[in-house]
């Protein structure tokens, strides 16, 4: 049974390590648990947050409501062949850990999304990417708890409605689904993806061959170096998403900016490095107070500790301010503000 606990601070469940608090907090460690609470008055009364690995929040202040804690566990595999392997992952397994056990395991499919912080039910919701691969391509399935309905709802692939650091979670479903379980299918050959960025001079300089286990120790070198270990730099990793604007626009960016970095997704469309437009507005690395854009990747503000979730939000707002002044660009947050 979960236990209820009053006035909760949720200092250690989100990464960017802010001190708020929250009204109710309690935990669910199974489908039947959390249908059980959903049954509870303070359920049906109060607003709902739930958490994963709190790596893709801003906490802007207490939360006047009920926390709960997804921690549905188990990595099993339900079918395979000797081609392919399908597996069930419960939404409260840490995301990295799971990125561990496959390559251990010799699958492939997610090796180069190794060190995301936050946790597997969390991938399928803003369908996390990194190095040349997003999760939408091994998902085959999410579980999820309808919160009105209290009843186990599942949807395939085409019904999350996958899209760059999107998904039906994020738009019609977003407060009125608890996801439990995501079914993924890896494979037992080899897919090698290392066109990306510095995997191959990673690769080079471990003196070793692309695998899937070598791609995830590539990888984590390449994180470690650019990105803050949340542990000791509060951070919700990329703060923004890389904003999508029309080829022509970009056009016109390329003439006034020659350095500028985008990526032609479509035949109208390019996707720009929010990161560099940060960077080139002359911000890494800039700090104000207990707050600061990191020093060696724009995209991520970091907690120099003890900061306030008031204060984050207050420099992203100037961030957006500035690049909306300099490149005419709108950028969207891509954490989730509480
Ligand atoms: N860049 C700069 N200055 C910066 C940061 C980046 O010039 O301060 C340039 C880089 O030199 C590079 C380009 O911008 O040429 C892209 O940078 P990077 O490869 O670091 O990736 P990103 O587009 O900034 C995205 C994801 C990351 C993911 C990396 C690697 C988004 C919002 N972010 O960042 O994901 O790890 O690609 O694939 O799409 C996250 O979502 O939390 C996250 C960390």
């Amino acid at each position: 049974m979960s236990i209820i606990k009053q006035n909760y601070s949720l200092r250690n469940y989100n990464t960017f390590g802010i001190t708020a608090k929250t009204k109710y907090f309690t935990s669910f460690t199974s489908e039947e648990e959390l249908i059980k609470l959903l049954e509870n008055d303070i359920c049906k009364l109060e607003k709902m947050l739930i958490l994963g690995g709190g790596s893709n929040i801003l906490l802007s202040e207490d939360f006047d409501g009920i926390t709960l804690l997804n921690d549905v566990k188990g990595i099993n595999i339900i079918k395979e062949n000797s081609k392919e392997v399908i597996i069930e992952v419960g939404a409260g397994e840490i995301w990295h850990d799971f990125v561990l056990w496959s390559v251990k395991k010799g699958f492939s499919g997610i090796e180069n999304l190794a060190l995301i912080p936050g946790s597997v039910g969390a991938s399928p919701m803003q369908n996390i990417g990194a190095y040349g691969v997003e999760v939408k391509d091994f998902i085959t399935q999410v579980y999820y708890i309808d919160i009105a309905k209290k009843k186990k709802k599942e949807l395939n692939n085409n019904e999350c409605g996958f899209e760059y650091r999107n998904s039906i979670f994020k738009g019609r479903l977003k407060g009125k689904g608890i996801v439990t379980k995501v079914i993924f299918k890896l494979y037992k050959t080899p897919i090698n993806n290392t066109d990306y960025g510095d995997i191959k001079e990673e690769l080079k300089k471990l003196k070793k061959n692309a695998s899937p286990i070598n791609i995830t120790e590539a990888v984590i070198n390449i994180r470690n170096r650019k990105l803050p270990d949340p542990a000791i730099l509060g951070n919700c990793g990329s703060f923004f998403k890389n904003p999508i604007i029309k080829n022509s626009k970009f056009k016109k960016l390329k003439k006034e900016f020659p350095n500028v970095i985008g990526y032609k997704i479509s035949n109208t469309k390019t996707k720009v490095s929010a990161g560099w437009l940060i960077d080139n507005a002359g911000l890494k690395g800039y700090r104000e107070k207990n707050v600061g854009i990191h020093n060696k990747q724009a995209l991520v503000l970091v907690n120099h500790g003890n900061a306030k979730g008031k204060d984050i939000l207050k420099l992203a707002e100037k961030i957006e301010l500035i690049i909306k002044k300099k490149y005419d660009i709108s950028l969207e947050k891509e954490v989730n503000i509480i």
